[in-house]
């Protein structure tokens, strides 16, 4: 991964070395102007240190076609500079303007249905439109140009969470841009052909003209087809995002560029593995989901944000003090989840936490999203918490600039075995492959044993245990990598439906899971999917729902950990593990949950050799996670917890007791 600008090299306005930033996007063209001064004086008394500008302010900077109004933008980033808070400005081009929509119609998405996505949302434009692309460059332009000075300017976003409404677009355009896009990939129509594999159906091309996105159909579309449309529109946003930055990079070679990733976000459809590399330093937006796992789920987003920045430090470009508006019911934020939520993005590498957005809205479809300075003022228990961080985020300075400590055991991720996993026409449509990761993950937390969530094209031959939950799209290469992981001595489990397709989407052939049959020692020859509701028992007695395997065993070595008590496949094997030397292949053949995992990773954790890193009483009710001499402990209760039995002096938070959904920072030299 190619980061250009260092993230320390972000130009923080005035003195002062390395600190966590803290702040929010900011939209005072939503505002009078005397209010400005208000929000700069309430800034300061919070602690805030850096705020993302114009984000959706194209319509207020070019009020028409090769018109600018930049006077009201000088007026701000010059008191944001008086005022020492440094500015992330937005290259303004998310949302575009009335006058260029209604100009140029032909820049608006269409959907798979061939209805146009009109305006009057936000992000209505065609990713590959050559004509959305002109003028969104030239406002790139001409705001490089303006600011390349300025000294509030520290580093430059573009757009704003590309993809969040426009990543699949079904166009004209579209289909040209998807059509070079095939060529470039498959060179010729026959290797499309046969990649596609189109003798099936009568869907034989005999020209790339032929070609359409997977527009509505009579029944499901091809699903080579669907999945080489998933791949071609993460890469044409990510063209757009080169676009902009190398505008930006032409213009202000030592300013950094990043743009917010949303890695758990509502889509999966960016590769942000593949994005990761094009940004000077990682950004991320991640809202809270309620629920069982809420925690453990943004724990796992800045996990993984983490890793895609190859374990620098990167920002939280969004979150969210209390309640979002676009929930079914949006609920406000517990005492001292804001605190929690934002450190534990912290202990996985943040050093900036900032929120959508600064002040609340008065008007317009966020009105009702949480802010920093909500509707009740300063004298509210909301600005009282945000100010409270503030001195928080400042005492942790000495984090700032700290990589993440590399856990032993890893998580796989994968974008595109996302994408494959979950297309139609499959055994079942109840598959959920974050999920399942998910499930994973709590079960590592529940255990106290720290994970990396990793891409799965990261090198992961350092890690005693890697979990490959649902790897279900397996290149030959891949298949290669976790072998040789193996024999290696590595300690490898999957999971079912993995290692079934080749990047083609053709099944790997000769009973599944044919990528990795060798290597798990067992062969399975039809799927057993659970009806909804439907559970079978483990002879555990732990329950398995979703999905069983017929499985049969290939190898003598190989030892059967559980097998099924019920069902169609009682007495045969359900988790099965084959020792490869110094090392071994797991297999888990069905879906066990969160709380069912738990046992099944002890057993396979404990004969990888990896164990947890906290005393046993904290197990599972802290998350502990490691930045070089820092320690983060993470209540995940809502019960006071102990710190007792540990290194270490403490830096933020109590020295004795954890309250509930608290945090506390140790710094532990390095002799421990
Ligand atoms: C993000 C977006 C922000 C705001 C926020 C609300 O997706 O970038 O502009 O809409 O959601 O939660």
């Amino acid at each position: 991964m190619a980061f250009g600008v260092d993230y320390r090299w972000l130009r923080w306005p005035g003195t002062g070395g390395p600190r966590i930033g803290y702040g929010a996007d900011y939209n005072p063209e939503q505002w009078p102007r005397h209010v400005w001064d208000d929000d700069v004086a309430a800034m300061r008394a919070a602690g805030v240190n850096i705020v993302s500008l114009a984000i959706f302010s194209w319509a207020r900077l070019q009020p028409g076609p090769g018109e600018f109004d930049f006077a009201w933008l000088d007026d701000i980033m010059d008191l944001l500079h008086r005022n020492g808070i440094a500015v992330d400005l937005a290259t303004a081009t998310a949302s575009p303007p009335p006058w260029l929509t209604a100009a140029h119609p032909e820049i608006l998405p269409v959907d798979r249905h061939g209805a146009t996505i009109w305006p009057g949302a936000r992000q209505h434009w065609r990713p590959t439109s050559p004509v959305f692309r002109a003028y969104a460059l030239a406002l790139v332009r001409a705001i490089a140009q303006r600011y390349r000075d300025h000294p509030a300017l520290t580093a430059w976003h573009v757009s704003n969470e590309l993809g969040c409404h426009n990543v699949y677009d079904f166009s004209d355009d579209a289909a040209d841009a998807f059509r070079a896009w095939l060529r470039a990939r498959y060179g010729d129509i026959d290797a499309l052909n046969h990649a596609w594999g189109t003798a099936f159906w009568s869907q034989r091309y005999t020209d790339f003209g032929q070609i359409l996105p997977p527009r509505q159909a009579a029944s499901y579309p091809n699903p080579t087809q669907q999945l080489d449309f998933k791949r071609f529109s993460s890469d044409a946003l990510r063209e757009h995002l080169r676009a902009e930055r190398d505008i930006l990079r032409a213009v202000t070679p030592d300013v950094p560029v990043t743009t917010n990733f949303m890695v758990m976000g509502e889509s999966s459809g960016m590769n942000y593995a593949d994005w990761a590399g094009e940004v000077d330093f990682v950004a991320n937006d991640h809202y809270v989901h309620p629920g069982p796992q809420a925690l453990d789920e943004l724990s796992f987003s800045a996990n993984l944000t983490g890793n895609l920045a190859g374990g620098r430090p990167w920002f939280l470009m969004e979150h969210s003090t209390s309640a979002v508006n676009w929930q079914p019911v949006n609920l406000a934020k517990r005492d001292g989840e804001l605190a929690r939520d934002s450190l534990t993005h912290v202990a996985h590498g943040a050093d900036a936490i900032c929120f959508f957005q600064w002040r609340q809205s008065a008007a317009g479809a966020e009105k009702y999203h949480s802010a920093m300075l909500p509707h009740a003022g300063r004298d509210s228990d909301l600005f009282r918490a945000v100010t409270a961080l503030g001195r928080t985020l400042s005492d942790l300075s000495g984090v700032a600039g700290t990589p993440r400590t590399p856990a032993r055991a890893a998580i796989l991720f994968d974008w595109e075995s996302w994408w494959a996993c979950e297309q139609d026409s499959h055994p079942t449509s109840r598959l959920r492959y974050k999920q399942e990761a998910l499930d994973w993950y709590s079960a590592f937390l529940t255990l106290g044993i720290r994970v990396d969530v990793l891409p799965a094209a990261a090198d992961f031959g350092g890690y005693d245990l890697v979990v490959a939950p649902i790897l279900h799209l397996m290149p030959a290469a891949l298949a290669e990598r976790l072998r040789g992981y193996v024999d290696a001595g590595g300690h490898l489990v999957t999971t079912y439906f993995s290692g079934i397709v080749d990047e083609h989407d053709h099944i790997w052939l000769g009973g599944y899971p044919g990528a990795l049959r060798d290597l798990l020692g067992v062969r399975v020859e039809e799927f057993g999917p659970l009806s909804d509701g439907e559970q079978v028992l483990l002879d555990t007695g732990a329950p398995a729902t979703l999905w069983t395997d017929r499985i049969t065993v290939t190898d003598p070595q190989v030892e059967v950990l559980a097998t099924y008590r019920s069902g169609e496949y009682a007495g045969r094997p359900a988790i099965t593990r084959r020792p490869v030397g110094a090392g071994s292949a797991g297999y888990v053949s069905t879906r066990l949950g969160a709380t069912g995992l738990v046992d099944v990773l002890a057993r396979f954790a404990s004969a990888a050799g990896v164990g947890s890193e906290l005393p046993e009483h904290l197990r599972g009710r802290v998350e502990l996670a490691v930045r070089g001499q820092y320690r983060f402990l993470i209540n995940r209760t809502d019960e006071p917890v102990p710190l007792t039995d540990l290194p270490g002096e403490p830096v933020v938070g109590p020295a004795r007791t954890l309250p509930p959904r608290a945090v506390a920072v140790r710094a532990v030299p390095a002799a421990h």
